[in-house]
């Protein structure tokens, strides 16, 4: 079979292999540690399942808007107002099958073949494979832990050329956990304006922040990026809601126009009753976001401590998201051996930082509960003490 060429420039999403792998393991029987998964262990809140389920029972089982529920947009708007500082009607926003189908529909809606679009590294996977599936081209800016895994607004001034569209930024960041402060967002703004490109901002773990870090949205800054800036965000993270599928885009309105046009012949509008879920999670109490982000704190603090006491390992701290990213070059490894070796000899699931463009690290996800996560440390310690060079 001859598929289309642009199959041939993706590659599966490691995660979501790995994940299964560690799930078919364990459905096997076997006693799997898995921090390979990026969703929280939490149910979804129970009034927030109780919305939908009404929304059912009252027979919203019908097609909706391809934009999204009427309602649910405008209390998108009303919360971007409100948390983010953002200045957006309903026309500025629509409603996605997730924060990753926002970003697939801005790409889709932005980005010309031959476009270039900056990400820094390390990456969430998903947006290299996104801008290659549009035709765009991916440039990927590294970053280190000597700047905390954050480009610098040198670097990402460096990387602009004619042909630049589009510029990444997400913070709280998956893989690494860390969050911009508001004078790097500054900064950055600054570079986006002066070159008169775009940027969108991911900002799905927004809510899951440590040791008073501050989540400062970049559209905020002013009118002038206010202008430039996408918005792509959704409902998995905070409110444990990953398997509902629904997430949102917000910009300037002509490119949300687009979007949902794009929307409408592909995937038209979102679960109709799971809006209402969606809706209940915004205007509801926020307490369950806050209980959710206690427990994260309290895993983080012990996975860190024990990561930090093994030989071998660095491991940099994360003021966001539920992710650590220990760099794991001083075991002599690289990030793909590392993984195999650890899920067959000591059964424990964790995402090689390939993955995410940076081949010296490891992702683990804290997002799981305290005894797995002290069994898995104790098997991860065993692992790499044998790998370390004494
Ligand atoms: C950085 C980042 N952006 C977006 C998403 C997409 O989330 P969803 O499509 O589940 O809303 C994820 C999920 O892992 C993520 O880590």
């Amino acid at each position: 079979m001859k598929l289309a060429a642009r199959v041939s420039q993706v590659t599966p999403s490691l995660t979501l292999a790995i994940a299964a792998k560690a799930k078919a393991l364990k459905a096997d029987g076997i006693d799997v540690c898995s921090f390979s998964a990026g969703e929280p262990d939490f149910d979804t809140p129970a009034h927030i399942k109780a919305a939908a389920a009404k929304a059912l029972d009252e027979g919203k089982t019908k097609y909706g808007p391809a934009a999204g529920e009427p309602k649910l947009r405008e209390a998108i708007a009303h919360k971007l107002k409100t948390d983010n500082g953002l200045n957006y009607k309903s026309e500025n926003v629509i409603v996605t099958n997730g924060g990753k189908h926002s970003l697939y529909n801005l790409m889709v809606a932005l980005i010309d073949p031959g476009d270039e679009v900056i990400i820094p590294a390390p990456y969430w996977l998903s947006y290299p494979e996104m801008v290659t599936l549009v035709g765009g081209v991916p440039v990927i800016v590294h970053t280190d832990a000597t700047t905390g895994y954050k480009i610098t607004p040198e670097q990402l001034r460096k990387t602009i050329t004619p042909k630049t569209k589009l510029f990444v930024l997400n913070s709280p960041s998956n893989p690494t956990g860390m969050v911009y402060t508001p004078e790097e967002i500054k900064a950055l703004a600054q570079v986006v304006v002066d070159a008169d490109i775009f940027v969108v901002s991911d900002e799905i773990y927004e809510k899951i922040l440590y040791d008073g870090a501050e989540h400062i949205s970049i559209g905020s800054l002013g009118q002038e990026i206010f202008d430039r800036t996408l918005i792509s965000n959704g409902f998995a993270k905070a409110y444990s809601m990953t398997g509902w599928r629904l997430g949102y885009l917000a910009g300037p309105a002509e490119i949300i126009k687009a979007a949902s046009t794009i929307q409408g012949h592909s995937t038209s509008n979102v679960c109709t009753f799971a809006q209402y879920g969606a809706i209940a999670a915004l205007q509801d109490s926020q307490d369950c976001v806050e209980s959710m982000r206690q427990a994260f704190a309290k895993r983080r603090q012990v996975m860190l401590d024990r990561l930090n006491a093994i030989p071998g390992l660095s491991t940099a701290k994360p003021d966001g998201a539920f992710y650590l990213f220990p760099d794991i070059s001083k075991t002599g490894l690289k990030s793909l051996e590392f993984c195999d070796a650890l899920l067959e000899k000591h059964q424990v699931a964790v995402i090689p930082g390939i993955a995410f463009g940076a081949d010296d690290n490891i992702r683990l996800s804290y997002a799981t509960d305290m005894t797995t996560i002290e069994k898995g440390m104790d098997r991860l310690e065993k692992f790499v003490r044998r790998h370390s060079p004494s």
